[in-house]
């Protein structure tokens, strides 16, 4: 397993543009499960899990080409299994969200039970129980989920929890159901929108995505008369959040492009409210730009000389509340303050995997509960340390920018899952950053 070693402190400078965002594309490759039409998806980022899922869909029978210019094409008019094994779902929870589509397409599907991030128990009883409204029966059998169905129905399902899988699966379910379905309580998140849109693109009918009621008219087929459907994912709001996070944490000037804010309304507030200094540049003020459809611009300055950083209380919570993705980087921005700080995680329990090693780096954090005590003023110093889920890791990334010496973070898949040529744009800012092949561990 590969490690990086990061030489702290780092002085950042430099530009880095945003990938589009992980969060969306797994659903979106997904969606495509739905589609009678052959689909381009222009701009899937390199990630770990999109490999994961494009072989799924592959074992699905799914004819996947993946272009030279990054645009991968896919054709999913015919399929061959409907089992989405152990093997393939263990390494990520996304997969599940087969079960929905398949189940609308062809009546049946077998998912194995999910895996994934090794944070709390992350159970699928929103997707069951919604799926059982639409009309599916469902069988829990030898570590998977059978689901079938004569005739999907559409139904009102109200959420017991904005889950944000769940609500994917049932809007990707309810596409090809007889009627009108409603999802109250639905989850809100941008990445629900863009899925939305996707779906609507290929010939479905989504209504209200990014407000708590939405709406699926459901139709016989995704189809249209269009011969050649292409589509460009959300930049990734949870990336960008992390690089804006560290031009922070090491006081630097650094340009994050390709951003939009207006999906990180809550993140902003926070780091303004602890006193970082930074500006958003739209595209009609960013007379450089040449590019019609660009998104926003984030440039991060140091701080004014004598500001220093504030603790905050943060609570996680849906969207548009602060998300639990950044939740670990935030904490991490949180040792430089010089006041201490409380975050609560109300999404996920024992989503706190980085306290302990971070605290290895000579970090102050007390867990109670769902909330973390944070020690401010905290000079973290160089330590081995262990990814032990994607965004935990990050926050390790960030605390070895400012540590001095030679961090060494371990089981960086962690980090390739989700976050696309990592150590490229840490070099780009200007960190040193070597990537060495590991052992087994
Ligand atoms: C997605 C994101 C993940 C993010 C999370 C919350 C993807 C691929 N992953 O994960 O990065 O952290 O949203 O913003 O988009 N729950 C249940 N029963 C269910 C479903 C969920 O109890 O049937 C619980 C989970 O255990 C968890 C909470 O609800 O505690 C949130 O889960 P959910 O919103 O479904 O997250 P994911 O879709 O798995």
């Amino acid at each position: 397993m590969d490690k990086l070693i990061i030489t702290g402190p780092s002085q950042l400078k430099g530009k880095i543009r945003v990938s589009s965002s992980k969060n969306s594309s797994l659903p979106i490759m997904v969606a495509t499960l739905l589609s009678e039409n052959i689909v381009t998806i222009n701009n899937l980022p390199k990630l770990r899990d999109v490999s994961t899922m494009l072989k799924l869909l592959k074992n699905l029978g799914a004819e996947i080409e993946e272009k030279d210019d990054g645009k991968v094409v896919f054709n999913t008019c015919k399929l061959n299994s409907y089992e989405a094994n152990y093997e393939m779902v263990k390494t990520m929870r996304a997969s599940f969200l087969v079960i929905g589509p398949l189940l609308a397409r062809y009546g049946k599907a077998s998912v194995s039970l999910p895996g994934g991030c090794a944070i709390g128990a992350r159970s699928i009883d929103i997707h069951l129980d919604g799926l059982a409204k639409l009309g599916a029966e469902i069988d829990l059998r030898g570590g998977y989920v059978h689901a079938s169905a004569k005739k999907l129905k559409g139904a009102e399902i109200l959420l017991s929890f904005p889950s944000v899988g769940a609500t994917e699966n049932l809007m990707m379910c309810a596409s090809l159901a007889e009627g009108t379905t409603v999802i109250k309580n639905a989850a809100r998140e941008p990445e629900i929108i863009d899925l939305a849109n996707f779906i609507n693109k290929m010939g479905g009918h989504v209504y209200g995505a990014g407000t708590s009621d939405i709406t699926i008219e459901g139709v016989k087929s995704i189809r249209t008369e269009v011969d050649y459907i292409d589509y460009n994912v959300i930049p990734d709001r949870i990336e960008a959040s992390t690089y804006i996070i560290a031009g922070i944490i090491t006081n630097s000037h650094i340009v994050v492009e390709n951003v939009i804010t207006k999906h990180m309304d809550a993140i902003f507030d926070v780091l303004k409210n602890m006193g970082a200094n930074f500006k958003i540049i739209s595209p009609e003020k960013n007379i450089n730009n040449a590019h019609a459809n660009e998104n926003d611009i984030v440039e991060i300055f140091p701080r004014v000389e004598g500001v220093e950083l504030k603790g905050i209380h943060v609570d996680t919570a849906p969207y548009p509340g602060f998300p639990t993705d950044v939740q670990a980087q935030l904490m991490a921005l949180a040792l430089s303050a010089n006041s201490p700080s409380v975050i609560t995680e109300h999404i996920f329990e024992n989503r706190f995997m980085h306290v302990p090693e971070l605290n290895r780096m000579g970090a102050n954090i007390l867990l109670k509960g769902n909330s973390a005590f944070i020690e401010g003023n905290t000079k973290l110093t160089a330590a081995p340390v262990m990814c032990t889920d994607l965004r935990a890791s990050a926050a390790l990334i960030l605390a070895a920018l400012v540590a001095e010496c030679e961090t060494e973070i371990c089981r960086v898949y962690h980090l390739d899952r989700g976050y696309e040529f990592i150590d490229r744009k840490l070099t780009n800012l200007n960190v040193l950053v070597k990537r060495v092949p590991g052992g087994p561990f």
